[in-house]
């Protein structure tokens, strides 16, 4: 491995090397470890040419919009700008199914919005937003668009993860990847260097498209986002109160477009069901499911269908990947 130091005093002066002195930078942040990290590092750079932009897209878990401002403001002393523009997305989802076209859409979406804060900055501020940040990561790249003789071929793409292949060709704003080489456990020991507070390195990773990759099909249907937001919170709170969140590498709830017939009290119920995912891994590119104890699950599951309206069954996924994905679309 290399020495982080280094990495980050290496990325300091390839960043300051890059933006010109009336040169400005937009730094899109999700509230996930890859984009702060990212964000610090750059702020450490060019500091206040740097301005952040947090994107409320209908899409986010349970009070994450609220929790992560906090953070920002409180913790991170970031500059950061919050856009609500969950109409605008979930107008653009609506009926669509294919995930590859919602991840296309998404990435499409937060785009736009990159170019209008871009414009609003100029227009405004009269500061000139030359270059976006992305918390891009080497496992991103490879899974994206691999690169020439790692044996795979672009349409083999598995997934177009929306801060890489999913970006449009026309993107006015030029982009800046501190830790395009890194894996994820070198962005946390990079962000310990840089003082993000452990809380905020240890929170499991998020995908850029969030919930709209875990409602499967259209994510805009009855209320599966709300359902979705319940269900996962329980399921995460349980994780932290077992103690375990550290040693999960990921864990979320999926949506899953179904109805399944249940009994509650003397009623015949046809509800939703939901599906419960954790996994292990060193770098997200393999993982192995997670073995909760029975106990464990028993409870979660209780606790599911009796405090989430509309939900009466619970699986859990029980597939590594490979051959699944870790997330389901
Ligand atoms: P998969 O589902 O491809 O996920 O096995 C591997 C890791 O990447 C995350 N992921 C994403 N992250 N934008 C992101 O920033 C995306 O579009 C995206 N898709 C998947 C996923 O949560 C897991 O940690």
């Amino acid at each position: 491995g290399w020495k982080m130091e280094d990495v980050l005093d290496e990325e300091i002066k390839v960043i300051q090397g890059k933006v010109g002195p009336e040169d400005h930078v937009i730094c899109a942040l999700s509230g996930g470890v890859d984009s702060t990290v990212a964000a610090t590092l750059v702020h450490k750079a060019i500091g206040d040419r740097l301005h952040c932009v947090f994107v409320d897209n209908g899409l986010l878990r349970y009070k994450e919009r609220e929790r992560v401002m906090e953070t920002f403001e409180r913790d991170l002393h970031l500059p950061v700008t919050c856009v609500d523009a969950t109409e605008q997305f979930l107008s653009k989802l609506k009926g669509v199914v294919d995930p590859e076209m919602k991840r296309k859409i998404i990435g499409k979406e937060f785009i736009c919005i990159f170019d209008d804060f871009a414009q609003r900055l100029e227009r405004d501020l009269g500061k000139k937003a030359v270059y976006l940040v992305q918390g891009t990561l080497y496992p991103d790249v490879i899974e994206s668009c691999p690169p020439p003789g790692s044996g795979r071929t672009h349409s083999h793409t598995i997934k177009s993860h929306h801060n890489v292949g999913g970006l449009p060709k026309d993107m006015k704003l030029k982009l800046i990847e501190p830790l395009k080489l890194l894996f994820k456990d070198e962005v946390r020991e990079l962000g310990r260097i840089l003082e993000v507070p452990s809380a905020f390195l240890k929170r499991h990773p998020f995908p850029g498209p969030g919930l709209a990759v875990r409602v499967l099909g259209d994510v805009t249907e009855g209320n599966a986002l709300e359902i979705l937001r319940q269900v996962d919170e329980i399921f995460i709170q349980s994780i932290k109160d077992a103690g375990i969140y550290d040693t999960i590498w990921q864990a979320f709830a999926v949506f899953l477009p179904i109805r399944s017939v249940g009994v509650q009290g003397d009623q015949r119920t046809h509800s939703h069901v939901v599906a419960l995912r954790a996994v292990t891994s060193q770098d997200g590119m393999t993982a192995d499911w997670y073995n909760f104890e029975h106990k464990f699950l028993d409870d979660v599951a209780r606790k599911i269908c009796n405090s989430v309206r509309g939900v009466n069954r619970v699986v859990q996924d029980i597939t590594s990947k490979p051959p699944s994905t870790i997330e389901w679309e």
